[in-house]
């Protein structure tokens, strides 16, 4: 065809359209003098649309986006009612990233022809790019609204569900991915993607087949087993555990450098309380990115519970010389705390509040400190701070209530047990504690139920047997208190002998 049409301008030299055809051939023929073509053309005809549409598709498709604007706008001047010119020169700006001015033309584009699905779809994507989310959503919508091709559709899901996971809007995302998984059954990415979101929507055994298909579809993806590492982790039991376990060892031996198996290891290896081991690969990630702050705060960790505070401070330190966050802080103020430094420690957490106001456990541990210094009514302030931001906290609850009947707030102590029992119908020290109010309130029966139910989850305590026998006592009931007292004393001989 080429070669016909540079027959036809030798024959014909002011032939413009034969130049234009041959350019467009040239174009697919990936050669660059195509432009020369194109330029002849404009010589000849100065008002070429085409030519004009031509010249920016090529410099489009080198990158060079200025110029290619430039000529989409010359094409503009000759029909500026043109949707094809609009919506092209919008898709160029957003290759050059100036979102703004990209909206602007398929504004226009859209005001042309308010069919025009690519034209919404582009601007979704500016407004995805510009976080401008709900804009974005509205525009990817109304893209699958006006049933575009297949791979726009899919397109469009990705990238919807892409801001679903970035609004924690995890069942959206999920939905958006299980359907562009059903048209690219063989995309571990996607996988991927949906793993996480199952793994934030606490559906662990979901997310593990999820990761279990990405590692299916590519063996060597790092990603793939970590995901699944963590998502065994939360299965809550020692089986579990061990099986992440080999998924992380597995990442590792894979990638010996990858640094995230590495953390993941180490916290794993801390949970079966292999301190020892759990302190080698936190080391081994500090070798290979000395800038790890969280292998240096993880280490501070595992430093403290095998008893070496000393190392752990330093670790802390240097985590906090990398980065300054609530958690390395409120870290560091257990540890000085740990060490006695009850007036430093109470400095890391009032620093950490300070660095992020929405990290629960900072207030959690002022509180305790405040508590332990016996200033309750601060103490209460920050159980209560605490809980604003955690509300299915039972320790937080349980602390507050106790704090509550020191401070003689009764039925406001009555109101924390009740929610701590709620939220952990098992734990001794909830019924303890709430036992130990009603008896302060001479409610001996209530107190005698409490007492026995903390018993029966915990029954080799003989301070829960004094407190019940002191309640017995006071009901009248002799005999069963004495009994209680007696085992009371069993129990503590048997701990001081045994
Ligand atoms: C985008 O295009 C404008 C002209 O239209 C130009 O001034 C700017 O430098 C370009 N930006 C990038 C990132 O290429
Ligand atoms: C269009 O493309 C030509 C190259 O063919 C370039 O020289 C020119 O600056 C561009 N802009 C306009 C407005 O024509
Ligand atoms: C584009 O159109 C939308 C909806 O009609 C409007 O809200 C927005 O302000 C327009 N943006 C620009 C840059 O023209
Ligand atoms: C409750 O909070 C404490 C301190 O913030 C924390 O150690 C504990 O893990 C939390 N428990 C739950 C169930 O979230």
């Amino acid at each position: 065809a080429c070669e016909a049409f540079s027959t036809a301008v030798k024959l014909y030299p002011r032939y413009a359209d034969a130049f234009y055809e041959r350019g467009l051939c040239r174009m697919q023929l990936q050669q660059e003098k195509c432009i020369l073509d194109f330029n002849k053309v404009l010589a000849i005809l100065p008002n070429h649309f085409q030519a004009y549409l031509s010249r920016a598709a090529f410099f489009g498709s080198k990158g060079r986006y200025s110029k290619a604007i430039m000529n989409c706008t010359e094409a503009i001047k000759i029909h500026p009612r043109s949707v094809r010119a609009h919506l092209y020169r919008g898709a160029l700006k957003i290759h050059n990233k100036t979102y703004k001015n990209a909206i602007e033309d398929l504004n226009k584009t859209i005001e042309l022809d308010n069919i025009c699905t690519l034209a919404y779809y582009n601007r979704g994507v500016c407004y995805h790019q510009m976080k401008d989310y709900k804009n974005a959503l509205k525009d990817y919508s109304i893209t699958l609204l006006l049933e575009p091709k297949k791979d726009i559709v899919l397109k469009v899901l990705v990238n919807r569900a892409v801001i679903y996971t970035e609004l924690d809007q995890y069942a959206n995302s999920l939905e958006d991915l299980t359907e562009a998984t059903l048209s690219k059954p063989k995309d571990s990415q996607l996988f991927q993607a949906l793993g996480i979101c199952y793994h934030r929507l606490q559906k662990y055994e979901e997310a593990v087949k999820s990761f279990s298909t990405v590692l299916r579809l590519n063996p060597f993806s790092l990603d793939g087993y970590i995901g699944r590492g963590n998502s065994y982790m939360e299965y809550g039991h020692q089986a579990g555990s061990k099986q992440a376990q080999k998924d992380f060892l597995k990442a590792i031996h894979l990638n010996p450098l990858c640094i995230k198996a590495r953390l993941c290891l180490g916290y794993n290896l801390q949970g079966l309380g292999k301190f020892q081991k759990a302190w080698q690969q936190f080391s081994v990630a500090i070798h290979i990115d000395p800038e790890c702050h969280i292998a240096y705060d993880g280490r501070a960790v595992v430093c403290l519970q095998m008893g070496d505070t000393f190392a752990a401070f330093q670790d802390i330190n240097t985590a906090l010389k990398v980065t300054t966050s609530a958690e390395i802080l409120t870290n560091r103020g257990v540890i000085n705390q740990f060490m006695g430094y009850v007036s430093c420690a109470m400095k890391d957490y009032q620093q950490a509040i300070t660095v992020d106001p929405d990290y629960a456990l900072a207030y959690f541990n002022a509180a305790n400190v405040y508590f332990l210094n016996r200033q309750f009514s601060q103490a209460k302030d920050y159980y209560s701070r605490a809980l604003t931001l955690d509300a299915k906290n039972e320790s937080a609850f349980l602390n507050r209530a106790i704090t509550n009947t020191l401070l003689k707030n009764f039925e406001e102590a009555k109101a924390d047990f009740e929610k701590a029992v709620c939220l952990s119908p098992f734990s001794a020290a909830v019924y303890y504690n709430k036992a130990n109010l009603h008896n302060t309130l001479k409610q001996y029966e209530q107190a005698e139920e409490d007492i026995s139910k903390a018993l029966a989850i915990q029954p080799y305590d003989p301070l829960m047997y004094k407190l019940r026998a002191d309640v017995r006592g006071k009901l009248g009931f002799i005999k069963e208190a004495i009994a209680d007292y007696k085992k009371a004393i069993n129990i503590q001989e048997f701990i001081f002998t045994g």
